[in-house]
């Protein structure tokens, strides 16, 4: 798929076919495409726990906890990262969560190429999650996505702002 094509499908999706379950070869395709993001210091903080296991994929749905606005989705990519496995910039600002940011956005437009639906989802019972999952103590989980074919068209059409409403020419 081109690259503005990839950029225009992307959509969150909130209701997945549960019985057809992605390809292996499509999630490590998609999983390297996070990996070849650019991260501070080349330091390639961010990790990925890949959830199959039916049970394991309920007890996410739980502790995200936000009732039929999602149907079920055959699994889930979970990822997180450790405060110490990014930088800071000079005014003592963490940069862990841009790491996360740039890799999970990398990740979600792959997994669009490869025709699959995602949703980034960042509220959720964090603390359950790493109890779930066995995560360490010292990562932070900053967001979870379904991965899975869409069973139907994005529901709603997510307006975005008008170009001029961001664009600034050489000053604000
Ligand atoms: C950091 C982040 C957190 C999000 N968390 C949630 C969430 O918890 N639940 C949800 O349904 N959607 C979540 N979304 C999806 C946004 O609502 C969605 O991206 C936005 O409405 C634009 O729609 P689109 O992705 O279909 O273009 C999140 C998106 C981002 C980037």
């Amino acid at each position: 798929m081109e690259f503005y094509e990839v950029i225009q499908k992307r959509r969150s999706y909130r209701f997945y076919d549960e019985s057809q379950m992605p390809e292996k070869e499509a999630i490590e395709k998609i999983i390297n495409a996070a990996r070849l993001a650019p991260t501070w210091a080349n330091m390639q903080g961010v990790q990925y726990i890949i959830v199959q296991e039916k049970d394991i994929v309920k007890k996410i749905w739980k502790a995200i906890g936000q009732g039929k606005k999602f149907n079920n989705a055959p699994m889930f990519i979970i990822g997180f990262i450790a405060e110490r496995d990014s930088g800071k910039n000079k005014n003592g600002e963490l940069y862990y969560p841009v790491d996360f940011g740039i890799c999970f956005e990398q990740l979600i437009l792959a997994a669009t190429a490869e025709g699959l639906g995602t949703c980034w989802i960042g509220f959720f019972n964090e603390e359950k999650i790493k109890e779930i999952l066995q995560i360490p103590e010292k990562y932070r989980v900053l967001g979870l996505t379904p991965l899975g074919y869409p069973l139907k068209p994005k529901e709603d059409e997510s307006p975005r702002k008008n170009i001029e409403e961001m664009i600034h020419w050489e000053r604000f």
